[in-house]
């Protein structure tokens, strides 16, 4: 393939911004559990902030999370607490389980706050809905936390499918997952019921459709066949201890064959235990060419090696490597997630990862879970918001 083509998907344009810190927003951080740390440490890079409180619904956990970075921010056992007793606060991150992202969020919206929301965005399509419609009445800026999206080969999985070079796309296979990976290590939050809501279809699943759907200009969903499975995590000898197969709640499997507007399918799988080690890269079928994207063995928010790239030349069955991109500057993925949190807030531009297309990943994972619970294919009703 010719050196000019390759070398226009090669360099990612950094721009150097300047932060202006007259004005230092003031941050609230719900939830200080594990993903709240990486939420700090982006935090305290950033000039043009002040984290002034955090809650925790257990007794003395926001205490001991600011504790240890040696920050006096004020405490509270509630994100209601929280808000209400804070007038002054601009933003806050929502970090808590899947369960109460609705919740915190809303509430956040209402009392006009802007918000930075973990994945996923919820648990239910309803959910989200309501996350929309209070995000629209609020005015402010509320973005999903997909670090992904600032990846440099992510950005250049959507260049290539926006570019043409594969035609027009018909057909997506996508997902991946673990051989061993239910995650435990800091307690049962993520596979309770209560609590996670959601399996691996959520934590996991949510970021490989936001990398296809994302590629291709988020479209609508239609229609959705889904299945989904807990074979692993009801397994007391496949946990680390029986009673957490006694607490297993969500999925550890789920599949999902989808239908999207423009005549687009997704054939999606993710796991967060199974027997193999892939269930299948991500292939992007068009009708000028195909792209493979190699599966990583979890979700760390990369590409799992080198882009392929299968097109004609001149008639004959070609395959171009597409080289793994190097992320510009010294910012972390998370770092940048939460850079263009503050700049969308700062600049009045709009969310960097919004609502409007997230509700439909949130739709395709709550459609996979309500079509497997029913045994059939379902609509996806969105109403106006
Ligand atoms: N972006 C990423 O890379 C990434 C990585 C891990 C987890 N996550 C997401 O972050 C979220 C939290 O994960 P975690 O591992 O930190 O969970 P965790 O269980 O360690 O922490 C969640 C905390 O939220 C608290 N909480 C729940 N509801 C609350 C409320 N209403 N008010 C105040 N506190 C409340 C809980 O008491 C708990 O301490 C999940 O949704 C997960 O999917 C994102």
């Amino acid at each position: 393939m010719a050196e000019s083509i390759l070398d226009a998907y090669k360099h990612e344009r950094h721009e150097e911004t300047v932060i202006d810190t007259t004005k230092k927003l003031k941050i609230g951080i719900i939830g200080t559990g594990w993903i709240a740390s990486a939420h700090m440490e982006s935090y305290l890079k950033m000039p043009d902030v002040e984290i002034v409180a955090g809650a925790d619904l257990i007794p003395g956990k926001a205490d001991e999370f600011f504790k240890r970075y040696n920050i006096n921010a004020r405490t509270y056992l509630s994100h209601k607490e929280m808000i209400d007793a804070e007038p002054e606060l601009d933003a806050v991150s929502v970090c808590t389980y899947n369960v109460t992202h609705a919740e915190c969020t809303i509430y956040a919206l209402k009392k006009g706050l802007h918000v930075l929301l973990e994945k996923p965005m919820c648990v239910t399509l309803e959910e989200a809905i309501d996350i929309c419609r209070a995000e629209k009445e609020s005015g402010k800026v509320l973005s999903i936390g997909f670090q992904p999206r600032f990846d440099a080969n992510m950005k250049m999985v959507k260049k290539i499918v926006e570019s043409g070079e594969l035609g027009k796309v018909y057909y997506i296979q996508t997902g991946g997952g673990r051989r061993r990976g239910i995650p435990t290590p800091f307690g049962t939050s993520f596979i309770e019921k209560e609590t996670g809501g959601i399996g691996a279809l959520g934590d996991i699943g949510c970021y490989s459709l936001d990398m296809v759907m994302n590629a291709i200009g988020y479209p609508k969903p239609l229609t959705v066949t889904g299945y989904k499975s807990d074979f692993f995590g009801k397994n007391p000898e496949y946990m680390p201890c029986p009673e957490y197969a006694e607490k297993f709640g969500v999925d550890d499997f789920g599949a999902g064959f989808v239908r999207l507007e423009g005549g687009i399918i997704i054939d999606f799988r993710i796991a967060w235990a199974m027997h193999v080690d892939t269930p299948g890269d991500t292939i992007i079928f068009g009708t000028k060419a195909a792209l493979r994207i190699p599966s990583t063995d979890c979700w760390n928010g990369t590409v799992g090696g080198p882009m392929i790239l299968y097109h004609d030349v001149c008639g004959t069955p070609t395959q171009t490597e597409i080289p793994i991109l190097e992320n510009s500057g010294l910012d972390s993925l998370f770092d940048l997630k939460v850079r263009s949190f503050l700049d969308a807030i700062k600049n009045g531009t709009p969310s960097p990862v919004p609502s409007s297309q997230i509700i439909y990943n949130q739709a395709i994972l709550s459609g996979i879970c309500r079509s497997a619970e029913l045994g059939h294919e379902i609509q996806i009703e969105i109403p106006e918001i």
